[in-house]
């Protein structure tokens, strides 16, 4: 009998019980028709990028609603795109793994997830009636290469700067009983789902960081570091401004230089950024990637 490292697929194991108690079918858990609350935000208002600017002051209250429509459909529409990326990393993975090992299973399970989520994110765009925003040509270049090539711990690593960031609004979203009950929901069933793979990524990439050298490490920070400045880049595209009347050029400059929303960034990346750095996967060349993003 062997003893196959039990500890080795513990953290596995207990996300494959968990994900088996809560996991959701967002195409019949939500009422996509319900209409809309008059009136009601969809992000909190001290979270959109103008929030404090003198382009917010001159926006009329459904204005700066319609603002946070679109950001929440710009974010959404940054989500699909990484966990399509995502995905394709984790089969990749997937296609050398042992088929029985709970860890190669949960990683399927995973997939599963991200599948109902991108459903999820691409009915919630259609339900707010907003565009796709998506990705420049040149972040979109980027994605096809780390879909195609990331492994080692610049893979999980950059899941979790995707998934923790995105993280931190939902939580905040799901908590505010003033916002859209559409979105709420949406992101209640994201966090429950999330948290599991956050923690699995942050047990499968402890591992992967031991087992890296020196030189898988400096090339890890340099792209984690260019993951999450292209993450941050995109969490409003600029487009979304012109939605409320404002040129995208003009609306870019202002969030750039607006406290509020350079708060809001650090504050999104806060967790993820402390334990990256905790793990020697923040530093060189890629650090001042996070700084230039304003993640930190
Ligand atoms: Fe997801
Ligand atoms: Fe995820």
């Amino acid at each position: 009998m062997e003893a196959a490292e039990p500890e080795d697929s513990a953290v596995a194991e207990r996300l494959l019980t968990s994900s088996l108690r809560t996991s959701y079918d967002p195409v019949v858990e939500i009422d996509w028709d319900a209409p809309h609350t008059p009136g009601a935000y969809w992000l909190p208002p001290h979270r959109s990028s103008l929030y404090g600017t003198a382009l917010w002051s001159g926006l009329r209250e459904e204005q700066r609603v319609e603002l946070t429509k679109h950001e929440v459909a710009s974010t959404a529409s940054a989500g699909l795109w990484f966990e399509t990326i995502l995905m394709q990393m984790l089969i990749r993975h997937y296609y050398d793994a042992d088929p029985t090992s709970p860890r190669a299973q949960y990683a399927l399970t995973e997939v599963a997830d991200e599948c109902r989520h991108s459903i999820m994110f691409g009915r919630l765009i259609e339900a707010m009636g907003c565009p796709v925003y998506r990705a420049d040509p040149f972040d979109h270049l980027l994605g096809r290469f780390l879909k195609a090539t990331a492994s080692g711990p610049r893979m999980y690593a950059a899941i979790l700067v995707a998934e923790e960031i995105l993280d931190a609004f939902q939580r905040e979203i799901m908590a505010d009983e003033s916002l859209q009950p559409l979105i709420r929901m949406v992101s209640r069933i994201h966090v429950v789902e999330e948290a599991r793979h956050v923690r699995f990524a942050r047990d499968e990439l402890a591992r992967q960081v031991a087992a890296a050298g020196p030189v898988g490490m400096a090339y890890a920070r340099l792209l984690v570091g260019r993951a999450a400045h292209s993450i941050a880049n995109r969490l409003v595209h600029p487009d979304a401004y012109a939605a409320v009347g404002i040129p995208p050029a003009v609306g870019r400059a202002a969030a750039r230089a607006n406290p509020y929303w350079q708060a809001t960034l650090r504050w999104s990346a806060a967790r993820v950024h402390d334990h990256l750095a905790g793990v020697g996967l923040v530093g060189g060349p890629g650090r001042l990637l996070w700084a230039r993003a304003g993640l930190i």
